[in-house]
């Protein structure tokens, strides 16, 4: 059965890394064939023109349509995924909330014809900043989408704590897992490697070094983004996709066997976190597109007290937009 797969933004520098690989047949896997449905803009439309040219010359055997359009109706009809990526990315010296009241009044609009038009076992997946309260109006302005297809983006935070634990113990990536991104995509986040294991062994023990782990890992991960624009002058956009691709995969092919991942996921009160609060846990999925939250991990008093420091700051971004719920 063909897969429609909506993706706005789509002539965005995001949207040039992700729809290849969609095309490819990535998210679905090699046997599923995929409409690419685009929204951009009125004034990108051109570009999107010429997106849509490149991915015809790709030639790619499971891309079975493309639709380009301005109108979210359009774009978002009969969607089995929806990844919502469109929307001014933060320069330097912005934080990712600084973008709330310019990008979040773009969710209402987009959540109320995602309800409309899409599928209504549609999975929705946030890319654009701040993505975990973008999802969280998105969420609200369609009320008839179950919360559990929502989700916002914390893969690239996992993958960039996952990749800083293999550099510094100098293994290749795959020998780390069980890493957690708790909270927001934002500075306050908590890469927690607390849970999480080198070559089978404990990610502390193998590090050995516990001031680097609180001093140095946290804030890299947490300022990754940051450093990413004032290296490059623009936002990352090969890493975002890739990850996008990932959340997206795993969603829709499961997470590895006795693995998980990070998502923020609607809350369902677990963890302390208020219920619906768009919120990074780890989570498992089954490849159905759905996912459970891993439950009854433990928190050092350290490890909760910078979740918490990222809840207050979600519950303060949720206050601002309130306005936005519907
Ligand atoms: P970009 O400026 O290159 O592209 C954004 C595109 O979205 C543009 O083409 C623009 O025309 C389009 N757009 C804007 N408003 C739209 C709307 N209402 N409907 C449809 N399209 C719209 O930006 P980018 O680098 O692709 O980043 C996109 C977003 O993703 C930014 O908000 C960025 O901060 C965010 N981002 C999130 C993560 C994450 O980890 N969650 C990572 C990287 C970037
Ligand atoms: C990132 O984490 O790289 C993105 O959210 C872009 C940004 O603004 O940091």
């Amino acid at each position: 059965m063909v897969k429609r797969v909506a993706v706005t933004g789509a002539a965005g520098q995001i949207g040039y890394s992700l729809l290849p690989r969609i095309a490819a047949g990535e998210v679905f896997g090699p046997d599923t064939p995929v409409i690419l449905q685009c929204l951009e803009l009125t004034p990108a439309l051109g570009f999107l023109k010429g997106v849509a040219m490149e991915l015809e010359d790709c030639a790619f055997p499971l891309l079975k349509g493309i639709v380009c359009s301005d109108d979210p109706r359009v774009a978002f009809a009969d969607a089995d995924l929806a990844l919502l990526v469109g929307s001014k990315p933060r320069s330097a010296g912005m934080e990712r909330k600084d973008l709330l009241l310019e990008n979040g009044p773009i969710f209402t609009g987009q959540g109320q014809a995602l309800a409309d038009v899409a599928r209504s076992d549609v999975r929705v997946v946030v890319v654009g900043n701040p993505c975990n309260t973008n999802c969280l109006i998105a969420m609200n302005n369609a009320k008839k989408i179950p919360a559990q297809n929502w989700s916002a983006m914390t893969q690239l935070d996992h993958n960039r704590a996952t990749a800083q634990l293999a550099q510094k113990a100098g293994v290749d990536s795959t020998d780390v897992e069980g890493v957690v991104i708790w909270g927001n995509h934002s500075n306050t986040q908590f890469p927690d490697w607390q849970h999480a294991t080198i070559g089978g062994k404990a990610a502390a023990d193998v590090i050995g070094d516990v001031p680097w782990l609180k001093d140095v890992f946290i804030p890299c991960v947490q300022e990754r983004g940051k450093a990413i624009i004032e290296a490059r002058g623009k936002s990352s956009a090969m890493s975002a996709g890739s990850s996008a691709l990932d959340h997206a995969r795993y969603l829709f092919q499961g997470t590895p066997k006795g693995q998980w991942t990070s998502m923020a996921v609607a809350s369902d009160g677990s963890y302390g976190v208020p219920e619906g609060l768009m919120c990074s846990v780890p989570v498992t999925c089954p490849g159905d597109g759905s996912f459970e939250v891993v439950r009854d991990l433990e928190f050092s008093d350290f490890g909760r007290g910078k979740f918490q420091t990222s809840i207050d700051e979600l519950v303060g971004e949720r206050d601002t937009v309130q306005a936005l719920l519907g």
